[in-house]
């Protein structure tokens, strides 16, 4: 497989045996990402990091990632810093930074921004987030959770909480677990089910997807919670916001009769919706998941600069 110049826009962009090398090469960047090796892979190499919205893990891990393999990185954290302020349009951005650099990674509040810098850049872009879009890194980041903490995708009880409306973090995610064949269930507020689009997607790959509100039916048969923030930055009534922030949360009460072995994950960051008492459970792993955003990152910017195939 070669992947030098892809652009990573959406998971879609990738089929299963091609999810799997990418997760390959994840797990072989781990000790890379510990610092427990060193490694010059990308020498030479400039990322230009554009993050037009506000991010920790994301642009954090990639600019880990790049430092690890021996890169450098250019870039902004705050778009006011930038010609942005004076009108400059993201194509021209993206016009700058491919002359500067080797690849593009993109954070944007607006759907689509991502596939438009595509369009104008030569270099490869990869979608750090695009609105409610698709986050494609953050859901490789998640199926190597999974596969790591659980040995295999394939079968395992999923449950992804909270907002599926606008969480775009589960968009990628049902579609990815679809492809390997997850039992999934869907639990959100009535306002915020999973868009019938992604519905329709997953049952199209092959999977059943259940839907409740009732967290407490079916969490004692899962494998995997993943918990997720409600949006508050995509509501365009901050009364519907109100009525449903609030309305699940995980705590040492909920678990006391869930599988020893589930495990809970969420992107981050989190507000109230995972009780911070749950941290020190043996369930949570979403400070390990957020971690594994360094490899998968590394593993990545490798394929897509050419540097391995
Ligand atoms: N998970 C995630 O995308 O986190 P950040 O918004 O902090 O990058």
């Amino acid at each position: 497989m070669n992947f030098k110049g892809k652009d990573i826009i959406t998971i879609k962009d990738f089929s299963k045996s091609e999810i799997n090398y990418v997760l390959h090469y994840a797990k072989k960047m781990l000790p890379y990402a510990k610092g427990e090796k060193c490694t010059k892979l990308l020498e030479g190499k400039v990322l230009s990091s554009l993050f037009f919205e506000p991010s920790t893990r994301t642009r954090l891990s990639f600019e880990s990632a790049m430092n690890r393999l021996g890169g450098r990185v250019i870039g902004f954290a705050d778009p006011s810093a930038t010609s942005q302020k004076k009108g400059e349009t993201l194509s021209d951005t993206i016009r700058m930074a491919d002359s500067y650099s080797d690849v593009i990674v993109l954070r944007h509040s607006l759907e689509g921004a991502a596939q438009l810098a595509a369009d104008f850049a030569d270099v490869p872009v990869i979608n750090a987030g695009d609105g409610s879009g698709m986050h494609p890194t953050q859901c490789f980041l998640d199926l190597f959770t999974i596969e790591t903490e659980k040995k295999h995708l394939e079968g395992q009880k999923v449950i992804l909480l909270g907002d599926l409306k606008y969480g775009r973090t589960v968009h990628s995610l049902a579609y990815a677990l679809s492809l390997f064949g997850v039992d999934l269930t869907f639990v959100s507020p009535t306002s915020l089910q999973m868009p019938k689009e992604i519905v329709d997607e997953c049952k199209e790959l092959g999977a059943i997807p259940a839907s409740t509100t009732k967290l407490e039916k079916v969490i004692d048969d899962a494998d995997v919670i993943y918990v997720t923030r409600i949006q508050r930055e995509r509501f365009p009534d901050a009364e519907e916001y109100n009525r449903v922030v609030g309305t699940y949360q995980i705590n040492k009460e909920l678990l006391t009769n869930v599988k020893k072995d589930m495990i809970i994950m969420h992107p981050l960051p989190r507000l109230k919706e995972i009780a911070t008492e749950v941290d020190e459970t043996e369930h949570a792993v979403y400070f390990k998941q957020a971690f594994n955003g360094v490899p998968v990152r590394m593993a990545l910017l490798s394929l897509v600069t050419g540097v391995i195939q």
